[in-house]
């Protein structure tokens, strides 16, 4: 894939050509300096973090990108491994026991069921943290964004009804970060109120939903990332009750 940056001119070209790998070149040549600034030394060796639906494709993007940053990948590791590591690191118990970890983007999911246990390191015979990464899928175009997508249709009709007004795409954007916003609120509470200053010709729009009511208009969305979960358990020898 290339973007062509239209106005900035290199001998007679009118406009640059400029590969997905050389826009990533740049920000990894950036991170690569605030690291160096930070760390106040040089910076040659990372280890990657890629969401685990990614395609050989975008991992090789990637991959070419660093090299044209200088960075040389030691290991590239799912988004939820590096979660399970975190973990890991931080445990206080030392039992065996599995966790089920789950990661819902704006844009996508991913699941991973990891097993956690202290095992005696085979050549200093000391106890060791060890994280078996058991299973994991992720599902990519779905996410936290389809849930504004769905209560902004909500409101939308609405105030459509109630006014007999069709709302224009800069109504249309403001109702979806309006929304985006509602639905956070009813991650820890039962009501969620909206309420939009000259929302479309001078109409204050004030609406509200409950949760009961949140979750029927996102059923769809609830269950595309919620039923994948049963049969990946079972695959795994865990009943979910
Ligand atoms: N308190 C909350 N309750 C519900 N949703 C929330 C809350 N806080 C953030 N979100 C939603 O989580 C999503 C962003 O999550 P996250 O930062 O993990 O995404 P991302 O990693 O950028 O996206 P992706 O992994 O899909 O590429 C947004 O849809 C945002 O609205
Ligand atoms: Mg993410």
């Amino acid at each position: 894939m290339e973007f062509i940056l239209d106005g900035f001119s290199l001998g007679d070209e009118k406009s640059i050509k400029i590969s997905l790998e050389q826009v990533f070149g740049m920000v990894f040549k950036y991170v690569k300096q605030l690291s160096e600034k930070h760390g106040k030394t040089k910076v040659k060796d990372c280890v990657i973090v890629m969401p685990n639906y990614w395609t050989l494709d975008q991992r090789v993007i990637i991959l070419n990108a660093l090299a044209i940053a200088d960075l040389y990948p030691l290991s590239v590791i799912s988004e939820n491994t590096a979660a399970a590591l975190q973990y890991a690191m931080n445990r206080q118990d030392n039992t065996t026991h599995r966790v089920l970890f789950y990661n819902l983007g704006a844009n996508a999911l991913q699941v991973t069921l990891a097993e956690f246990r202290v095992a005696n390191d085979t050549k200093s015979k000391s106890p060791v943290e060890t994280v078996h990464i058991i299973d994991e899928f992720g599902l990519a175009r779905v996410g936290g964004l389809d849930i504004d997508v769905l209560l902004a249709q909500h409101f939308t009709k609405i105030f459509e009804n109630k006014y007999k007004k069709q709302l224009n795409n800069r109504a249309k954007v403001k109702m979806l970060e309006e929304c985006e916003q509602v639905k956070e609120v009813l991650s820890a509470n039962k009501d969620g109120p909206l309420v939009i200053e000259e929302l479309f010709d001078g109409i204050d729009f004030q609406s509200k939903i409950t949760r009961a009511e949140f979750e029927e208009v996102i059923k769809d969305i609830l269950e595309k990332i919620t039923q994948p979960i049963v049969p990946f358990l079972r695959a795994n020898d865990i009943r979910p009750k």
